[in-house]
């Protein structure tokens, strides 16, 4: 198959691609490598991916282009005939969207405006593109389903993110354009992000720097290992969507449709006090955290829990590891990355 995945040099992207590369597919990779963070580990990834295609099955060719330079998307979209797309680059993070609203419009609005046009034109058989766990905002309803409304984000990057699933569904309706939504819920693991808390408190730990630690340690996140993640990326991208028969337009569920339309959580169903995950990078790196407790941030949510039934009953996605080894594993690529 041929596959594009945008955002081939982040941290989710990268480690799909790697995946696809390694069963043998056709990879291109579309992304602008951006300096949100350190660019050199993107460069590091993308030489991985080249390295990889080398030696095993796949091949891998790269695009370095803006998705808010439609001229550029289209262009990648006349030269390859793509299978699947996945489409993994985005402005992420949620507390860079307090203070550069802006970036997360080019990216993630006009930026998805434009992959969700290459692929109407193109008749692309499946669009599968990550939304968050983040767009479930003010909910409390414990897990979270995807059943359930989903319509107050408490801030900008959710409020985008959310755009991405009814901007898809419009796709969906109108063009029958197979669309599936991801949302991911705190994905960690080696190759991870520089701007996330399992890079940040190693990297602290390590050097004798204290920790910030909000809402005083106390909320739960379903932390999610990346290789969990791609297994379901690559299982949910392999089966196109369809429209759901059961459907009803008066009492609309909003995860389907009478088009060809869905959306999934894609999480580990096992949340995780932010203080055990301390503990379990302490363990890791098998020195104390200094903690400086702080309240919770504006924009965070206290909690996430994934409800992965959906997701479990259609492509057979069972996460399969716990923190403890993830982090270490994480540790563990960490220290041998960066000679620490
Ligand atoms: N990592 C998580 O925990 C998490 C959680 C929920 C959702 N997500 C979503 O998953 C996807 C992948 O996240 P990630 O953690 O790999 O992030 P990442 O920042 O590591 O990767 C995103 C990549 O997209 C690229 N990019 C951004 N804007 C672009 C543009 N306009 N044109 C071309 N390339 C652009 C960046 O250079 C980067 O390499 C994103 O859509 C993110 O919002 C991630």
């Amino acid at each position: 198959m041929k596959v594009l995945v945008t955002g081939a040099a982040g941290f989710i992207g990268f480690q799909t691609a790697l995946r696809l590369i390694e069963r043998g597919d056709t990879v291109v990779g579309f992304d602008v490598v951006n300096d949100y963070y350190d660019p050199a580990i993107k460069e590091a990834r993308l030489k991985v991916l080249e390295e990889t295609a080398a030696r095993a099955q796949g091949d891998f060719a790269f695009v370095r282009a803006n998705l808010a330079d439609r001229e550029a998307v289209e262009q990648c979209f006349a030269t390859h005939g793509f299978d699947r797309v996945i489409h993994l680059a985005a402005q992420a993070g949620v507390r860079y969207s307090l203070v550069n609203p802006h970036a997360y419009v080019e990216s993630n609005l006009i930026g998805f405006t434009n992959i969700l046009e290459a692929c109407r034109h193109a008749q692309t058989p499946h669009l599968t593109y990550a939304s968050t766990s983040s767009v479930y905002g003010a909910n409390t309803k414990m897990p979270f389903s995807e059943h359930d409304g989903v319509d107050h984000p408490l801030q900008f990057y959710a409020a985008t993110k959310r755009a991405n699933e009814l901007m898809a569904h419009s796709y969906s309706h109108l063009y029958r354009l197979p669309t599936t939504g991801l949302r991911f819920f705190t994905v960690y693991g080696p190759w991870g992000r520089p701007d996330m808390a399992l890079f940040m408190f190693t990297k602290n730990i390590l050097a004798g720097e204290p920790i910030p630690v909000f809402n005083h340690g106390n909320h739960t996140r379903d932390f999610t290992y990346v290789d969990d993640i791609v297994e379901g990326v690559i299982r949910v991208s392999d089966q196109i969507a369809e429209p759901d028969p059961a459907w009803d337009p008066s009492d609309p569920d909003p995860r389907s449709s009478n088009a060809p339309f869905r959306i999934f959580n894609i999480g580990n169903n096992a949340p995780v006090k932010l203080s055990a995950y301390i503990e379990a990078i302490e363990e890791a790196v098998g020195k104390p955290a200094i903690k400086e407790m702080l309240p919770l941030q504006a924009g965070d949510v206290p909690d996430t829990y994934a409800d992965v039934s959906e997701l479990e009953a259609a492509v057979g996605y069972k996460p399969a590891t716990p923190v403890r080894e993830g982090v270490a594993r994480f540790v563990r690529w960490y220290r041998d990355y960066y000679g620490s």
